[in-house]
């Protein structure tokens, strides 16, 4: 039986595709305020730069590529049960064929409607627009969790980190709950490494790999092998 390892991912796991982080220095939060932008009260206030606020991601998100961190996560998939949790929005982990990827903050690339939240569709091109509506005749909007709304896919989340045998954190501040919470589920039993250039204070004990995504996950690959040796 393969060990489980189980990944949680944030933005920093996409900055060497070319995609802004959120609190690092000219992250989204320095040039967009939030609350303008990504909360249920910017949607009533303003569809259109909510709307383009994501369009704008979208459009960039057509033009990156995944970085050789996601490659490395997907070469792991060899020697491992591997279940990447990301906070991330973009597609990146799918696009190197990472199988199990649960998003905990949505996903750019899809739409729901403000009528029935089950109907979700795959966003054609990268704009979503005031007026496309969902077969009910409801407002498209992003399949994103704004924040103070509700998670609803951190219980899963939470039952996969309980159930990992090795945990990898890559590029999060650990800022945002509940996602930040997660390495309270883990395991005592379960070591955990942190890949990240800078220091991230994650409450736990981790094993510190200060380095980035894209440079620190394939000389990880070496490492979490000789763990199960
Ligand atoms: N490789 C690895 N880590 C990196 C890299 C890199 N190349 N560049 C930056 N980092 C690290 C930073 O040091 C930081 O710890 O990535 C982390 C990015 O932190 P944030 O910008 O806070 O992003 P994240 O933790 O994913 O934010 C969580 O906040 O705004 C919400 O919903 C949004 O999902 C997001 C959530």
């Amino acid at each position: 039986m393969r060990k489980k390892l189980v990944v949680l991912t944030g933005a920093g796991m996409s900055a060497e595709s070319g995609l802004s982080t959120f609190r690092d220095n000219n992250g989204l939060w320095e040039q967009y305020n939030v609350y303008d932008v990504a909360t249920p009260e910017a949607w009533l206030k303003n569809q259109e730069l909510v709307l383009e606020f994501y369009n704008q991601r979208r459009k960039q998100l057509k033009n990156v590529a995944p970085n050789s961190g996601h490659l490395a996560l997907k070469e792991l998939e060899k020697y491992f049960d591997v279940h990447i949790i990301t906070q991330n929005i973009d597609d990146l982990h799918e696009r190197v064929g990472s199988s199990q990827v649960l998003h905990l903050h949505g996903e750019l690339i899809k739409a729901r409607s403000t009528i029935d939240p089950e109907f979700l569709v795959l966003i054609d091109g990268w704009e979503l627009k005031k007026g496309d509506l969902c077969p009910q005749g409801g407002q498209l909007r992003p399949h994103v969790v704004w924040f103070g709304e509700s998670v609803p896919m951190i219980e899963p989340a939470e039952k996969l980190i309980t159930s990992a045998d090795i945990v990898l954190v890559v590029g999060t501040s650990l800022n945002v709950y509940p996602a930040a919470g997660l390495l309270y589920y883990a395991p005592k039993s379960a070591p955990i490494y942190l890949v990240d250039p800078n220091e991230v204070d994650a409450y736990v004990p981790v094993n510190h790999i200060k380095d980035t995504a894209a440079k620190g996950l394939p000389k990880l690959i070496t490492e979490l092998r000789n763990l199960i040796a």
